[in-house]
């Protein structure tokens, strides 16, 4: 059974960030037992379960108030906000802390035997990427009028396999642009993994644990710098 009385804090199962919030959580002193396959880790010596999820849940547990925290990369935010927003659902949340890991760039990648390219090449191309609602935006503010293709992953095999032009999508080191034969264009959104919460959190309990966990969260990064 839940305890509505321990905090309850949404991190990757899987992926970039996975790593990096495990190593976080034990810097601010969670012990956490983590087992495989476990879709819920209940910390040892406070107050706190984590849940590990995929990227793309994390900002709607939290808006829903079904997590009280989360970890998730400001990429994955943003375009929550955005379709949540286009939905009418609630798309509150509080970014408590912007985070030091994490860092990538959603840009425009292209194959690369067609060599630079200008902005206006992409008029009335196909381009496939997990954030549509970040492109679209990027899209219309550059008066650009390209269609969207939405796949949750293996965005970069997407030109070779004929169905798009071009790409959105993360790139951190940029070995997968590079494997894939893809040239880097122009950068969209910058993002660094953050810290959210529930605006509507109003557990006295859960209030004070987290008001012991933030001044930790500052030490932590101030002793990095
Ligand atoms: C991103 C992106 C690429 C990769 C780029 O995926 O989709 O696959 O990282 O990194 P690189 O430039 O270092 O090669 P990510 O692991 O963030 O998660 P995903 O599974 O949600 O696509
Ligand atoms: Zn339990
Ligand atoms: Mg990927």
């Amino acid at each position: 059974m839940s305890d509505n009385n321990r905090l309850r804090i949404a991190i990757q199962k899987s992926g970039r960030l996975s790593k990096d919030c495990q190593d976080l959580l034990k810097q601010l002193g969670v012990k956490l037992n983590l087992r495989e396959q476990r879709l819920i880790a209940h910390a040892t010596n406070m107050p706190i379960d984590v849940l590990r999820v995929r990227d793309d849940d994390i900002p709607g547990l939290v808006m829903d108030g079904v997590c009280d925290l989360g970890i998730v990369g400001e990429n994955v935010l943003v375009e929550s906000q955005a379709e949540r927003q286009a939905q009418k659902l609630n798309a509150n949340v509080t970014k408590l802390a912007k985070l030091d890991f994490g860092y990538c760039r959603l840009a425009l990648a292209w194959p690369q035997e067609l060599g630079q390219q200008p902005l206006s090449w992409f008029e009335g191309k196909k381009i496939a990427t997990t954030y549509p609602e970040i492109l679209k935006q990027f899209l219309k503010a550059q008066g650009i009028n390209a269609s969207t293709v939405l796949l949750s992953g293996s965005v970069e095999v997407a030109p070779r396999a004929g169905l798009a032009d071009a790409i959105c999508d993360l790139v951190s080191t940029g070995a997968t642009l590079e494997a894939n034969g893809l040239l880097q264009g122009e950068t969209i959104l910058e993002s660094n993994a953050c810290l959210i919460q529930n605006p509507a959190m109003d557990n006295p309990q859960k209030q004070a644990l987290l008001d012991t966990l933030l001044p930790r969260l500052k030490a932590v990064r101030q002793a990095k710098e």
